[in-house]
């Protein structure tokens, strides 16, 4: 007679399930045997688990914004709107974009400056490499290199690397020879009219004088969509305004001003979505500005830092709940 295996064990490995949920959805993923519909193919990402499904959520997300941001907006608020100092075209639902200064050094510039020349966000938020990396490619190309490029081979070369890209020196030198002389005018244009400059107006002038159209910026500028970067002197342009401070002395840039305008974006809004793409200063600038209004209404995360580390980078949206930056009624979702 076969011998039976213990009771404990199979009792163990066989425990009854309960049943699922009703309406739960099942794993699958995309059957190329359908073709190559790539509108199906990323509808499919929703069902495919993990991050997959995440960026599902996230296209979910997105588009309850564009819903929002399509109805009529109420009287009452097109009146509180009125308040924004940077008048903006009305929408029923302000989109803000944050993203970090690599992914306008990467090919992504391309497709955040299809949303600008497209009118399709309200507000972006950047790093100064996020701005000088954009006029930067309208005077000069960056190109591929290698993650395991030797820096001090690099650094003899006079090349710079940022990850597998590499960007020649002499382009941050055409960058100079472009900016010095709007500096110059802009300080004469304060001396002489009273201009109160703030990175967001200079972001702007910047846009209107590169006149490219592969800028991020010059479509801002077209489309009066507000960039704001509180830390725009955190790389090439604060050299330039470095040095530009001892040969033509008195250029002031007043983020007082600009956290006034970024602030209002949220606070006069009628609703709210906040896509951010990376961590760091984007991340929470755009969240702290909407803690002015009680959290935002639809929110999207898309990074690679951890929470386990207390950072805000990695900190997770229900974090951003706790303070009153999303809405606790709200649906967000983090691509990680
Ligand atoms: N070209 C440049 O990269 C450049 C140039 C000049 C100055 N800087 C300065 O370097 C500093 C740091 O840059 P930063 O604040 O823009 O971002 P960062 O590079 O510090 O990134 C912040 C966090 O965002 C997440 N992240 C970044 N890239 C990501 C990606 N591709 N996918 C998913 N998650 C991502 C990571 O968790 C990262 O820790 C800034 O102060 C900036 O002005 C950068």
């Amino acid at each position: 007679m076969a011998e039976l295996p213990p009771q404990a064990a199979t009792e163990a490995v066989l425990v009854k399930s309960c049943p699922m949920p009703l309406g739960t959805d099942t794993v699958r993923g995309y059957d190329f045997n359908d073709g190559v519909d790539y509108h199906k193919l990323l509808e499919s990402y929703a069902r495919s688990g993990f991050q997959a499904t995440n960026f599902g959520k996230a296209v979910q997300e997105i588009n309850k914004m564009i819903d929002k941001k399509l109805e009529p907006i109420s009287e009452e608020h097109a009146q509180r709107m009125n308040l924004n100092p940077c008048n903006r075209e009305k929408t029923n639902c302000t989109i803000f974009l944050g993203y970090t200064s690599n992914l306008i050094s990467a090919g992504v510039r391309e497709q955040l400056r299809y949303l600008a020349e497209h009118n399709m966000v309200d507000c972006i938020v950047t790093t100064a490499g996020g701005i000088e990396e954009d006029f930067i490619k309208c005077l000069a190309p960056t190109y591929h290199g290698d993650f395991s490029l030797k820096g001090s081979q690099l650094r003899d070369q006079g090349i710079n690397r940022i990850g597998n890209l590499l960007v020649p020196n002499d382009n941050y030198c055409k960058f100079e020879d472009w900016l010095m002389p709007i500096l110059d005018e802009m300080l004469k244009e304060q001396k002489e009219e009273g201009t109160l400059w703030t990175p967001s107006k200079m972001i702007r002038l910047l846009g209107k004088k590169i006149d490219h159209p592969d800028s991020v910026y010059y479509w801002a500028y077209k489309n009066n969509i507000p960039v704001f970067s509180p830390a725009l002197i955190d790389g090439s342009i604060g050299d330039m305004i470095y040095f530009h401070s001892y040969k033509n002395p008195g250029l002031i840039l007043d983020i007082v001003e600009d956290i006034r305008r970024m602030n209002s974006q949220a606070v006069y809004a009628a609703n709210t979505g906040i896509i951010i793409l990376g961590g760091g200063v984007v991340k929470h600038h755009i969240c702290n500005a909407n803690l002015m209004r009680n959290g935002t209404d639809f929110s999207v995360f898309v990074n690679t830092a951890s929470e386990f580390d207390g950072s805000d980078s990695g900190a997770s949206p229900d974090e951003a709940i706790s303070w009153g930056k999303i809405k606790k009624t709200a649906t967000p979702v983090k691509v990680n």
